[in-house]
C-alpha cells in the first residue's frame, strides 16, 4: 500500500515510517519538521514538507504519490502546554486535522488511521480502561483528540470514509535507528535516562502518598515498535469498516519509581530522585486494556516488558548522545 505518514519525522511517526517500509509498503513522510527530525527518516522515504493546514500541498502529496491510506500522527501533544494555549491546539490538531479529512475526501482517499490518545478518558471510574468506557477529556490535548476522532465517525458516515483511532497513553523505547528526542522533554522515561547520562540533577517524583503499591503514580507504558506495527496492522482492516481501539501495556502497569528502579539496573548508573507534591489532576492509576485489538486483529506486543523499553531507548540514547543533532545519520 501507498501510505501518507503526517509526523512522520516525529518520534512515533518515524518508527512506524520504518515499520511500513519494512513491511514492504510505500511510505512518504509529510511533516513540517517544527518537532521531527530528517535524520529520523530513511533517504529512500520522500518526505513533503510542509504545513498539515496546507490543504492545496496535502492534496499535491495525495495525488502525486497515488497515495492509497493516510497514518495520521501529526499533533501538538504537550498537556501542560494545551492549558496555557488551548488556541494552538485547536488549530493544529482539530484545525489542520479537518483540512487533512477534507483534502482526503476530495482526492478520494479513504483509508485513515488517526493516533489518537487515552486521554480521551479523562479520570475513568475503572481500570483498565475499555473502548466502550465513557469519554470526558480532562485537558484540551484530549479533547481535541476527541474532536477529530468525532469528525471521522460523521465524515465517515456521510463520505464513506474508513477510519482506525488508536488510544494509548506512553509511548517509550527506540528502535535501533529512531529514538525519543524532544524539546522540551516531558516524558518520564528520557527525563529520567537523561538524569542517567548526567545531563539532569535528579528525577523529581509529583506525589508518593497515591494508594498505589509504592505511593506514586502507575502508568500505561507501550514499546514504540508495538505501537508502529499496531498502527501498520489498522491499515488492513480499513476495507470496509471503522474501529477505535486501545493500545496498552496488558499488565498492571509501572509506578514511576518501577521506573527509576529499573532505570537504575539497565544503565548501572546513580539516578537521584527527589519527592514534591502531587500534580493536579494526576490519576492515581492509568491503564489501557488492549484486549480488543488483540482479539479482533491479533495484535501481539513483542516488547512488554519495561526492561525492553527503558533498554532499547538507553541503547539509542548512548548512541546519539546529542540526539538527531549530532548523528548525521
Ligand atoms: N508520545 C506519546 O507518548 C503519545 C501518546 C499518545 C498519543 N500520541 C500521539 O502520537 C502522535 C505522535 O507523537 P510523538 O510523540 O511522536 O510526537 P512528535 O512531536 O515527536 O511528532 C509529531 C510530528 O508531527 C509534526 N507536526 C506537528 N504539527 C504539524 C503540522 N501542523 N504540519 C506538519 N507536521 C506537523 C512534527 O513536526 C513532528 O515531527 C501525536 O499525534 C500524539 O498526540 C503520542
Amino acid at each position: 500500500m501507498r501510505v501518507l505518514v503526517t509526523g512522520g519525522a516525529g518520534y512515533i511517526g518515524s518508527v512506524v515510517t520504518e515499520e511500513l517500509t519494512g513491511q514492504g509498503h510505500d511510505a512518504v513522510v509529510y511533516d513540517n519538521l517544527g518537532k521531527g527530525h530528517v535524520q529520523a527518516i530513511d533517504r529512500e522515504t520522500p518526505l513533503v514538507r510542509a504545513e498539515l493546514a496546507d490543504r492545496d500541498a496535502l492534496c499535491h502529496a495525495l495525488s502525486h504519490y497515488r497515495i492509497e491510506a493516510v497514518i495520521h500522527m501529526a499533533a501538538d501533544s504537550l498537556v501542560g502546554e494545551s492549558y496555557s494555549d488551548p488556541q494552538k491546539y485547536y488549530r493544529n490538531n482539530v484545525g489542520a486535522g479537518l483540512s487533512l479529512l477534507d483534502a482526503m475526501k476530495d482526492c478520494g482517499v479513504a483509508r485513515l488511521v488517526f493516533s489518537s490518545t487515552a486521554a480521551v478518558y479523562g479520570e475513568p471510574e475503572k481500570q483498565p480502561i475499555e473502548e466502550a468506557d465513557p469519554v470526558r477529556p480532562t485537558n484540551p490535548y484530549g479533547d481535541t483528540k476527541l474532536a477529530l476522532e468525532r469528525a471521522l465517525q460523521w465524515y465517515g458516515e456521510a463520505y464513506g470514509l474508513c477510519h482506525a483511532s488508536l488510544r494509548y497513553f506512553n509511548a517509550a523505547g527506540a528502535s535501533r535507528r529512531c529514538g525519543e528526542w524532544h524539546h522540551p522533554e516531558t516524558h518520564l522515561i528520557p527525563r529520567v535516562l537523561e538524569v542517567a547520562a548526567a545531563r539532569r540533577d535528579f528525577v523529581e517524583i509529583h506525589g508518593d502518598d497515591y494508594p498505589t503499591r509504592d505511593g506514586t503514580c502507575v502508568r500505561d507504558y507501550v514499546h514504540v515498535i508495538d505501537l508502529a506495527r499496531a498502527h501498520v496492522l489498522a491499515l488492513g482492516l480499513l476495507d470496509d469498516r471503522s474501529a477505535i481501539y486501545n493500545l496498552g501495556c496488558g499488565g498492571s502497569g509501572y509506578s514511576v519509581l518501577e521506573v527509576i528502579e529499573t532505570a537504575r539496573a539497565v544503565t548501572g548508573r546513580e539516578i537521584p530522585l527527589r519527592f514534591g507534591p502531587r500534580r493536579p489532576g494526576d490519576p492515581a492509576v492509568l491503564i489501557a486494556s488492549s484486549e480488543k485489538i488483540r482479539r479482533e486483529l491479533g495484535w501481539d506486543p513483542q516488547f512488554q516488558q519495561l526492561e525492553a523499553m527503558i533498554g532499547s531507548a538507553w541503547a539509542w540514547m548512548q548512541a546519539h548522545p546529542r540526539g538527531y543533532d549530532s548523528t548525521g545519520d
